[in-house]
């Protein structure tokens, strides 16, 4: 299994084979999900006591199971937030698992962390956030909400009046699921602003005014969302910095999504007060075209995150000592093995430049306007609001929520299109309406027209 023969090269050439296939091709078919149970018909038993072969497993990827997933980089999958790795990353993302490099400690990982180091610097300075701020990649955006609450509550913890309190935190019904279903595994409780639009500093600070003295007491951070993942929706994070300023409160933006947008010209004042935060969240995986997984959690103060989070143990002891002299990037985040997943972003930089950056975003913010324009001109659908980063929220005159559904079954069915619906707020109640996310820069006009004639 370690050692190498004449089949193991083979495999090395079939493999690379594939790679290089995927990598180069223009077009990619959208796979269509089967039951396990078909999958299992089709495949039988995979994992035996002798192994089925290398060459017989890789087929049936090929053939069988590599059909069964949609492809996040097609230029027709417009659902939750697609992604779009540059074909240069995907490579390096090839490099970082031949590497083999243990990404949590700089004396195992110098290279790979220096690399990584490199593009967080440009990340970082998309932020404006002041001297000093740094941050570490993540698994992706869950990861780097948990660890930047995480480090709050430890940091509003220090404060014995607080030692046995259970933290309290404020954001809106727009804030991603994973804020709140971090929030749950911090184990602090969650006060959601009933409002999907922009979380302006007016109105919450009418919610801290409605507190009582006990949950005022409890209360130690906002969490303000930068391109909310529904309908790319900037909070108004200038007002929500002046409120947290004012409270002393832990302020962190999720701009998970929304992230890239920073490096866009178009849009970066709607950012503003991003450089006041305590903390960020950015997926580059999202829209900084890496592969997955590529998250990141980015600190004002990182030390702050490495008093949170950073493990002790007699067999760490060694990779903490001077002589290992370096960035530790386990010390600011929950998890201790990790591999050096900004590495592909850091050869794609490289390769690229960050100009080639901003204008592949600048892309899926025009394609946005694009949709928007020939939505309005479009007599069977209509905007339930302007389009906001890469995010459209439309409708079909006259659809009832299983209509969306089978369109969307339908598209996904003949290998078209993957344009999935959600729910907009309108009054008291949620409506069901179609939506739009842009992330690929090859995405064109005509697939958005061939999409909304579908409708028709
Ligand atoms: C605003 C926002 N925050 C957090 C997340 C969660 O990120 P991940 O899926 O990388 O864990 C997402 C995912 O879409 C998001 O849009």
């Amino acid at each position: 299994m370690h050692k190498i023969d004449i089949e193991l090269i083979e495999m090395t050439l079939d493999v690379m084979k594939y790679a290089i296939g995927r990598i180069s091709a223009t077009e990619h078919d959208i796979g269509k999900p089967k039951k396990a149970e078909e999958l299992k018909a089709i495949v039988g038993e995979t994992v035996t006591a002798k192994g089925v072969g290398g060459e017989y497993a890789f087929n049936l990827w090929k053939e069988h199971l590599s059909k069964a997933n949609v492809p996040v980089d097609h230029p027709r999958n417009l659902a939750f937030v697609p992604a779009s790795p540059t074909r240069a990353a995907i490579m390096f993302d090839l490099v970082t698992s031949a590497s083999s490099i243990h990404g949590a400690y700089w004396m195992e990982g110098a290279g790979g962390i220096f690399c990584e180091n490199e593009a967080m610097s440009w990340i970082v300075s998309l932020t404006g956030l002041p001297e000093g701020a740094f941050g570490v990649f993540t698994s992706g955006g869950t990861a780097a909400n948990l660890s930047a609450i995480v480090t709050a509550r430890e940091y509003w913890r220090r404060d014995e009046t607080y030692k046995r309190e259970k933290g309290l935190i404020i954001t809106s019904i727009g804030a991603h699921s994973s804020i709140k279903a971090m929030a749950k595994v911090a184990d602090v409780d969650i006060l959601l602003v009933d409002s999907e639009e922009e979380l302006k500093g007016d109105a919450l600070r009418k919610t801290i005014d409605a507190l009582n003295f006990h949950q005022r007491k409890r209360l130690f951070a906002v969490v303000a969302t930068g391109g909310t993942t529904n309908a790319g929706i900037i909070d108004d994070l200038e007002g929500i910095a002046n409120v947290c300023e004012q409270e002393n409160l832990w302020f962190h933006v999720d701009a998970a999504y929304g992230g890239g947008a920073l490096a866009a010209d178009s849009v970066r004042h709607l950012f503003r007060g991003i450089e006041r935060a305590d903390s960020i969240t950015i997926d580059p995986h999202k829209w900084m075209f890496s592969p997955y997984d590529c998250g990141a959690v980015i600190y004002k103060n990182p030390e702050l995150a490495k008093e949170a989070h950073s493990q002790q143990g007699s067999y760490l002891d060694i990779f903490k000592d001077e002589g290992a002299h370096g960035f530790n990037p386990t010390d600011y985040q929950i998890q201790l093995t990790r591999r050096v997943r900004g590495l592909p972003l850091w050869f794609s930089l490289a390769t690229h430049g960050t100009d080639r950056y901003k204008q592949a975003v600048e892309r899926g913010l025009e394609l946005a306007q694009i949709a928007g324009s020939m939505i309005e001109n479009n007599p069977h659908v209509e905007l339930v609001r302007e389009p906001s980063l890469s995010c459209v929220l439309f409708r079909r005159i006259g659809w009832n929520p299983e209509d969306y559904t089978n369109w969307t079954y339908e598209n996904h069915k003949k290998g078209f299109a993957l344009v999935t619906p959600t729910k907009w707020k309108n009054g008291d109640s949620f409506e069901t309406v179609s939506r739009f996310c842009f992330i690929n820069p090859d995405t064109t006009e005509k697939d958005i027209a061939m999409i909304l004639d579908s409708m028709a």
